[in-house]
């Protein structure tokens, strides 16, 4: 296993097909999408899907989300970390900051703890000069989140027909 990224009680590594599970069970809780359009997977073959479209980031940027294991019992959490996003502001790429958790592993801090290691991974690592952060405005969580990494508020915009906060560092 090829760990970029290591915390207390994580480890962040390059996603693999293998994580297809992991992800199927994250993608197709409705309560994890619930500020992410509303657009639950239903099927394996969309959750390989999405392995295969961030696999494919790796390659076209060199860098990716992460996937997140617990260091105790080796078990999927979810995802973390940056991503090279050109579809949320189509008028200006940027690196995003990003985490998505299994619903049982909410409340406990990994969010903040795997986010803070992604910032410091890619200013001291990747050598990235900005990364920035957008969640709906009501995704109270991820927006404390944001703050507490460090990302200053900037404006609103409209992204799936919901308005978001957009935050830079
Ligand atoms: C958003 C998400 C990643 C937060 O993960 P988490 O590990 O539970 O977050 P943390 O435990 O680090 O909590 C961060 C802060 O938000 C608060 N918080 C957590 N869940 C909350 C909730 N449902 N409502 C209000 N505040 C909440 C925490 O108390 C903490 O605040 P504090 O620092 O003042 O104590 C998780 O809920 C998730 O995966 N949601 C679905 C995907 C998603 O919305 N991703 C973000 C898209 S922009």
């Amino acid at each position: 296993m090829d760990i970029l990224i290591e915390t207390d009680r994580l480890v962040m590594r390059a996603f693999t097909e293998g994580d297809a599970h992991g992800i199927f069970e994250l993608d197709s809780d409705p309560e994890v999408h619930k500020y992410l359009g509303n657009k639950p997977i239903k099927t394996i073959e969309e959750a390989q899907s999405i392995i295969r479209y961030i696999l494919d980031q790796y390659e076209k940027y060199s860098l990716g989300r992460l996937a997140i294991i617990d260091k105790n019992t080796n078990e999927f959490v979810g995802w973390s970390g940056l991503k090279y996003e050109t579809e949320v502001r189509k008028e200006m790429p940027y690196y995003d900051i990003g985490y998505r958790l299994k619903r049982k592993f909410w409340g406990c801090g990994i969010a903040t703890e795997t986010a803070m290691a992604s910032m410091k991974y890619g200013f001291n690592t990747l050598k990235l000069n900005d990364i920035y952060g957008g969640a709906d405005i009501d995704n109270i969580a991820s927006n404390k989140i944001l703050k507490k990494i460090g990302l200053q508020w900037i404006e609103t915009f409209e992204y799936d027909n919901s308005p978001h906060h957009w935050s830079q560092t």
